[in-house]
């Protein structure tokens, strides 16, 4: 683990006072048995930690809150319900809708969250921070369903912040 890129991350959760809302997502599973909280604490993660290592310029802020709010839909896709049918073309926009009434979104942020699931959904990522936030998702998630990746470093690393 990158403690320095931990504590970043630990830093802008704090400054913007985002912790309560970061964990609502906690309550729901995403893939395997890892929550969508560790799943966008995870993306987060390993996305800033890629750029610092490219040492790509980038709106690290807004690179954070997109990331962590990118998945940001609050339900379990598992349950069969209507309104999320077809969950993979549609919960971008929830997740986005659901972060604008918490947070200041910015157009970054609102790129990251919005395009992260191209190309299943139309609309390419166009800013750095978000298509960086697209490629390590896709990478996370296919880590979490096949390779059952349980981030143990990652929630002992986070473990200060009370992140459950
Ligand atoms: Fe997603
Ligand atoms: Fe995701």
């Amino acid at each position: 683990m990158n403690q320095k890129v931990v504590n970043e991350i630990k830093e802008i959760i704090r400054r913007e006072d985002i912790l309560r809302h970061i964990q609502k997502m906690d309550a729901y599973y995403h893939h395997g048995k890892i929550t969508t909280m560790w799943h966008c604490i995870a993306v987060t993660y390993f996305s800033l930690k890629i750029a610092s290592l490219l040492k790509l310029k980038i709106q690290k802020k807004s690179m954070v809150i997109g990331a962590l709010f990118h998945d940001y839909y609050l339900y379990d896709w598992h349950v069969r319900e209507k309104y999320h049918q077809f969950h993979g073309f549609k919960h971008a926009k929830f997740a986005l809708k659901n972060s604008k009434k918490i947070y200041p979104i910015n157009p970054i942020e609102k790129d990251i969250i919005l395009n992260h699931m191209f190309p299943l959904t139309f609309n390419p990522p166009r800013y750095k921070e978000s298509i960086l936030v697209s490629a390590v998702d896709k990478g996370c998630s296919i880590s979490e369903t096949l390779f059952k990746t349980t981030y143990h470093e990652l929630k002992q690393a986070f473990d200060t912040l009370n992140l459950k």
